[in-house]
């Protein structure tokens, strides 16, 4: 039996945040070894709340939680109020966990677990990189003690969420992001490209919701945070942008990818856009096989999987 991928989450939890914690810890060949938090969809002290009660509620408070970057590297924290909430989890109140914050800020953590196992990390970022950032800084040999490197951010072919050119995590802090790309390191990038293709449909939802019996954790997660969404926003689907980044890490054959380097707008007009700038290491993914992540994900979080409005994967 081969052994499970130690995985370091790095959130600014989120709801597709809270749903990728949850499908990483339903997955048994992830090993999530601890949670590093950090603002983005929310300030760090609600982002790093939301991660000690979503693991409270999948039954896993051993994992260790850091709370990590407070603000981006040289901007000011912009937010995700208007899709996560205030409170970043969907206006989602979750059972207050007992647990309480690890001692070592997050980019140390990384640092000392990087360190305890050589190669044998896959670190998976799905918020802003401030954290990473600064990791590198203190640390430059960073990268080559992990095993693999997952980023959720960019838009490369298609147009951003938060402006038309940028995506949410690189518009947050895109120095941060400009100082991880221009290490060339041969990390997967999932962006928007492919996250959008991977989507929880309220027909799911609510045939979950309606089902009889007692729901697993995974979808008594997935019906709290989404509840907002789906019930009051009254949306017809959300993509799963975080969850197919762990996805990634557990099976890269899931998506296709072009081996480019890329590079981030800084300027007003471009904040946060990413630009292939021509051949490299980074893996940007291009494709994804929707159909297959997406039915893996609705399985292990005990969802009913309502195949409508599934769109056709790129690349396929
Ligand atoms: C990304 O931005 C955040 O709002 C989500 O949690 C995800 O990480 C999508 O653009
Ligand atoms: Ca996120």
């Amino acid at each position: 039996m081969s052994t499970p991928t130690k995985i370091i989450l790095d959130v600014d939890t989120g709801i597709d945040d809270a749903l990728a914690i949850g499908f990483t810890v339903r997955s048994p060949m992830c090993e999530l070894i601890a949670v590093t938090t950090l603002a983005g969809n929310s300030s760090v002290e609600h982002t790093t709340r939301n991660t000690l009660d979503v693991l409270n509620l999948m039954g896993r408070t051993d994992i260790p939680v850091h709370r990590g970057a407070s603000h981006p590297l040289s901007r000011t924290h912009v937010d995700a109020a208007y899709w996560h909430d205030e409170n970043g989890l969907g206006g989602a109140k979750l059972p207050p966990s007992p647990a309480v914050i690890g001692a070592d800020r997050g980019p140390a953590a990384i640092i000392r677990l990087a360190k305890e196992f050589p190669r044998e990390i896959t670190l998976v970022c799905v918020g802003p990189l401030t954290n990473l950032a600064i990791a590198l800084n203190v640390e430059p040999t960073l990268l080559d003690l992990l095993a693999g490197l997952v980023i959720m951010g960019g838009a490369f072919f298609e147009h951003g969420n938060i402006t038309d050119l940028a995506e949410f995590n690189i518009y947050c802090d895109p120095e941060a992001a400009a100082q991880v790309f221009a290490t060339d390191y041969p990390m997967v990038v999932v962006g928007l490209d492919v996250t959008r293709r991977t989507i929880l449909h309220r027909t799911s939802y609510l045939a979950t919701q309606s089902r009889s019996g007692e729901h697993e954790p995974g979808a008594r997660l997935a019906l709290e945070v989404a509840r907002a969404l789906f019930t009051q926003k009254g949306k017809d689907e959300m993509a799963l942008h975080d969850p197919l980044a762990i996805g990634a890490a557990l099976d890269p054959s899931l998506l296709t990818y072009q081996e480019a380097s890329v590079e981030v707008g800084l300027g007003e007009a471009d904040r946060g856009q990413t630009r292939i700038t021509g051949p490299g290491k980074i893996k940007v993914a291009n494709g994804v096989n929707a159909e297959a992540f997406t039915q893996l994900f609705h399985e292990r979080m005990g969802l009913d999987w309502q195949r409508g409005g599934m769109e056709l994967a790129l690349g396929e």
